[in-house]
């Protein structure tokens, strides 16, 4: 990121151990306001242990974590939301029956009326939930409409727009587009790049370079709980990123594999051709003299 500027979120050499498995190892990085920061690796690099520690989840074993230049120590989820770091995890949070504005206030429901009268205030919400939403250039037809029946992209777009309206500064996704077809990831990803347009740091972890590659500003690569580092978009081709996730000398070694494979099936297929001759010459003499074996 840009050097001058203090970073909304910044990890330094942050380590994480769960008994004697090291989750993560020495792990720094730092995302600036209106950046996008793609957090790649492969299964089990450590991504959802990371952003765990970012969002007040997990503690770090060593290691510092500051906001906006200063130290913080979060104890819970809430610690991180208060903070202005905000998670959308996979799984949403989002009650499927109850209704977009409804999901878009669950937890933090405005309300009208006093005492015994005092009600959801639904043309509030639905209002907001319509013009938060048109901000990030969501139409929904009707506010009122069920999350369970809108697509898996839309939720995921109903729930940047609900982080972004409680004020989140820096916006961590989790695989929101993993789960996503072509078409609908792309809508995410527009979403993305309308939250970096609005100013907010994005973390976005993601396995696939597809999706990573073209909406972002660094990447960082993790491995088995370590980082390769962190790289400008400027400095790496998508080709080296997706050497790096799987580890290049593990790639390397697949194509040996490969090689080697392509060589026993030319064994093979040359043993078969061999059998094949065989068979048919053996084949041969009882065609042409059935009463051979008589
Ligand atoms: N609560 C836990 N207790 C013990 N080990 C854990 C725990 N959480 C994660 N790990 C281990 O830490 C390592 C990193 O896991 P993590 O879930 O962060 O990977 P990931 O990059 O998110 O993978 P994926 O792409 O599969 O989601 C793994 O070896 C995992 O088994
Ligand atoms: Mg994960």
């Amino acid at each position: 990121m840009n050097n001058n500027q203090t970073p909304l979120i910044e990890v330094q050499s942050i380590s994480k151990y769960f008994g004697n498995v090291i989750a993560l190892e020495d792990i720094s990085l730092r995302v600036g306001a209106g950046e996008v920061m793609c957090l790649l690796g492969d299964n089990g690099a450590g991504k959802s242990t990371l952003i765990k520690v970012l969002s007040g989840v997990h503690q770090h074993d060593k290691g510092h974590m500051l906001v906006e230049g200063k130290e913080v120590h979060f104890t819970s989820p809430r610690d991180a939301l208060e903070h202005g770091i905000a998670t959308v995890y996979q799984d949403l949070a989002m009650i499927p029956l109850m209704s977009v504005s409804r999901n878009f206030f669950l937890g933090s429901e405005p309300t009208t009326g006093w005492g015994p009268f005092r009600r959801f205030d639904v043309e509030l919400a639905d209002r907001v939930t319509r013009q938060e939403l048109s901000k990030m250039g969501i139409e929904i037809r009707d506010t009122a409409q069920a999350v369970g029946t809108l697509s898996g992209g839309e939720r995921q777009s109903v729930a940047i727009a609900r982080a972004i309206y409680f004020g989140a500064k820096v916006l961590i996704l989790d695989e929101p587009t993993s789960a996503l077809g072509v078409k609908e990831a792309s809508v995410v990803l527009r979403y993305i790049a309308q939250a970096r347009a609005r100013g907010i740091g994005v973390i976005f972890i993601t396995h696939n370079v597809h999706h990573a590659y073209p909406i972002g500003d660094y990447f960082t690569i993790l491995n088995r709980g370590r980082s390769y580092g962190t790289f400008a978009k400027a400095d790496v081709t998508r080709e080296e990123v997706v050497a790096m996730m799987a580890g290049g000398e593990e790639l390397q070694e697949l194509s040996h594999e490969l090689e080697e494979f392509a060589r026993s099936d030319k064994a093979l297929a040359g043993k078969l051709t061999e059998m094949g001759h065989e068979l048919e010459d053996a084949a041969q003499p009882a065609v042409t003299s059935p009463k051979h074996d008589e």
